[in-house]
C-alpha cells in the first residue's frame, strides 16, 4: 500500500461522497469532507474518521479561501473528488423553471470549477502533481426526457474534466470523471423502494439489470485516483451496467 495521501471529497455529506470517503480511508488516506450542510458532514466526518470543511462551493468570494486555507493547514492536497452536485431540479425543455437551471449549472459547473482551479493552483505550488476526479453522470451523453438540464451541466463537467487535463497534464496533474448511471443511494432507495413502478423502470434501461451501489462509484473514483491509472487523464468512465450501449 502507498503512503498516507491528504484527499477532498467535495459533497461528502451526501450519499456517494460519504462512500468514495470511506474508501479512500479504508485504503490509509486521511480525508476532508467539504460540503455546505454543517450538520450533516460534521456528523458523517465523525462517524467514518474525516475532518469536516464547511464550504460553499459556489461563493467564489470565500469558497477559494476557505479551501485554499484547507490545503496550506493540511500540508497539501494529493487528490481532489468534486463529487458536490446538484440532481433534483429537473424539467422538460418547454417547462424547466430558468432559476432551476441556473441553480444545478452554478453547483455543478462553476463550483467544480471554482474548486478545480483553487485546489489546482496549491498543487501546482506544492509541485508534487496531484489527482483530480470529478464525480458527472453518463447523462451527460445519453438524454432521458424531463432530465437534460442536469445533464447538459454533466456534459460541461466532462468538458471541464478534458479541459484541466490538457492544461494540468505538465504540473503531473491528472484529471479524470467517473460517470455513474442511477446510484443506489440512500435517498434514491427511499424514492424508488424496491419492486416499485420507477426502479423497475430504470433497471429495464441497464444490460446488468441493477443500478449502481454507491460502492461501485466509489471503487471507480480511487482507481483513478491510484498509480494503478497513472497514465490515464481526461476520460470520463462510465459506472453504468453498460446502460450507455442501448
Ligand atoms: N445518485 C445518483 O443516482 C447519481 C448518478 C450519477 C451521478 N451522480 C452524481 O454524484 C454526485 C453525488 O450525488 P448524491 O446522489 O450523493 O447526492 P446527494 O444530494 O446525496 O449529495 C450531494 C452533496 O453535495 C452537497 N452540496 C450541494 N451543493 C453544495 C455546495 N454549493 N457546496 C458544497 N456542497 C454542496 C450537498 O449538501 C450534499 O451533501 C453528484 O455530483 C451527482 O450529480 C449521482
Amino acid at each position: 500500500m502507498s503512503s498516507p495521501r491528504n484527499v477532498i471529497v467535495t459533497g461528502g455529506a451526501g450519499g456517494i461522497g460519504r462512500s468514495i470517503a470511506e474508501a479512500f480511508i479504508e485504503r490509509g488516506d486521511r480525508v476532508i469532507l467539504a460540503d455546505l450542510d454543517t450538520e450533516a458532514v460534521t456528523a458523517v466526518a465523525t462517524q467514518i474518521g474525516a475532518t469536516p470543511l464547511i464550504v460553499d462551493i459556489t461563493d467564489r468570494d470565500t469558497a477559494p479561501a476557505i479551501l485554499a486555507d484547507a490545503a496550506a493547514g493540511h500540508g497539501g492536497i494529493d487528490v481532489l473528488v468534486n463529487n458536490a452536485g446538484l440532481l433534483s431540479l429537473h424539467g422538460s425543455i418547454t417547462e424547466l423553471d430558468p432559476a432551476d437551471y441556473e441553480a444545478t449549472l452554478r453547483v455543478n459547473v462553476l463550483g467544480t470549477f471554482l474548486v478545480t482551479q483553487t485546489v489546482a493552483k496549491a498543487m501546482i505550488s506544492a509541485g508534487k502533481g496531484g489527482v483530480i476526479v470529478n464525480i458527472s453522470s453518463i447523462g451527460g451523453r445519453q438524454p432521458t426526457p424531463g432530465m437534460g438540464g442536469y445533464e447538459s451541466s454533466k456534459a460541461a463537467v466532462d468538458s471541464l474534466t478534458r479541459w484541466a487535463a490538457i492544461e494540468l497534464a505538465g504540473h503531473g496533474i491528472r484529471v479524470n470523471a467517473v460517470a455513474p448511471g442511477p446510484v443506489l443511494t440512500p435517498m434514491l432507495a427511499m424514492a424508488m423502494p424496491e419492486g416499485s413502478e420507477a426502479r423497475a423502470a430504470w433497471e429495464s434501461r441497464i444490460p446488468l439489470k441493477a443500478l449502481a451501489a454507491t460502492t461501485d462509484v466509489a471503487a471507480a473514483a480511487v482507481f483513478l485516483a491510484s498509480a494503478d491509472a497513472g497514465h490515464i487523464t481526461g476520460v470520463s468512465l462510465p459506472v453504468d451496467g453498460g446502460q450507455l450501449l442501448t
